[in-house]
């Protein structure tokens, strides 16, 4: 299927006023690896009073009903997996959260930055998850004869803002530190993971944790640029958790 000439087919038709009934555009990256060709847009016609309101739900229709080619990853449809994120007009951010209908004709969706890319709207994330397990992320308890690990309400707080991060990436593929060294830094949501654990006081690890992130590529690549926090589709500030982090080191 020559997805170009579809494509400038529809952008005929619809500088012609023939596609009327279609009041939304959608620019989405894609790339084969089997195809013997460079990257690629293509772009579809989306009727608003047919579509659910969010961009997956488009994304969803056009393989359904369009282009059973086009690939991405989503499970939830609720914020909660963490698996459509993906960056959206500039912004990386989750499609099963962002508005369809924004005041923009065309929306241009990418996979996330500066990732490797398996196909289309599909990032490689073995670096990202590997990094997450380097942190160990489970309670480390030296008494094994425990069997439940109680924690005062006050102690529990200290999780909120932490816990509820869902590992989409957005943030870690938003900061520039871990764009030009990701195989070394480990990156904002990584890290805002490591400080989840840090701050858990059922923990019996906290300085083996310091001490492994107390390292000039994994944690002291972050320059406080804060385009995590900003990008974050969860509200949540991983620049704050980082720079909670330096303080511990610094204290401990
Ligand atoms: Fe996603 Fe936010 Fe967690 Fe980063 S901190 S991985 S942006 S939920
Ligand atoms: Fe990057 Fe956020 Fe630090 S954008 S440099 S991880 S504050
Ligand atoms: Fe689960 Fe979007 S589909 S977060």
């Amino acid at each position: 299927m020559n997805f170009l000439w579809q494509n400038k087919q529809k952008l005929n038709l619809f500088k012609k006023g023939i596609l009327v009934t279609s009041s939304k555009f959608l620019r989405v990256y894609r790339w084969n690896p089997y195809l013997n060709k460079q990257p690629w847009f293509s772009i579809y016609p989306i009727s608003l009073p047919m579509c659910g309101p969010m961009i997956l739900d488009a994304l969803i229709q056009i393989k359904e009903k369009q282009d059973s080619t086009l690939t991405f990853r989503r499970s939830c449809r609720e914020g909660i997996c963490g698996s459509c994120s993906m960056n959206i007009d500039g912004t990386n951010s989750l499609a099963c959260l962002k508005p369809l209908n924004t005041k923009e004709k065309f929306i241009t969706v990418y996979p996330l930055p500066h990732m490797y890319i398996v196909k289309d709207l599909v990032p490689d994330l073995t670096n990202f998850y590997s990094q997450y397990k380097s942190i160990k992320p489970w309670l480390v308890s030296l008494n094994s004869s425990k069997k439940e690990h109680l924690q005062s309400k006050a102690d529990r707080l200290e999780l909120d803002g932490l816990y509820e991060c869902i590992l989409c990436a957005c943030c870690s593929a938003s900061c520039p530190s871990y764009w030009w060294n990701h195989d070394k830094y480990l990156g904002p949501a990584v890290l805002l993971q490591a400080y989840r654990w840090i701050v858990d006081t059922r923990d019996d690890s906290t300085n083996s944790r310091l001490k492994f992130l107390d390292h000039k590529m994994r944690l002291y690549r972050c320059h406080t640029i804060m385009n995590c926090s900003k990008t974050c589709p969860k509200s949540l500030n991983p620049g704050k958790a980082i720079a909670s982090i330096k303080y511990k080191i610094s204290q401990n």
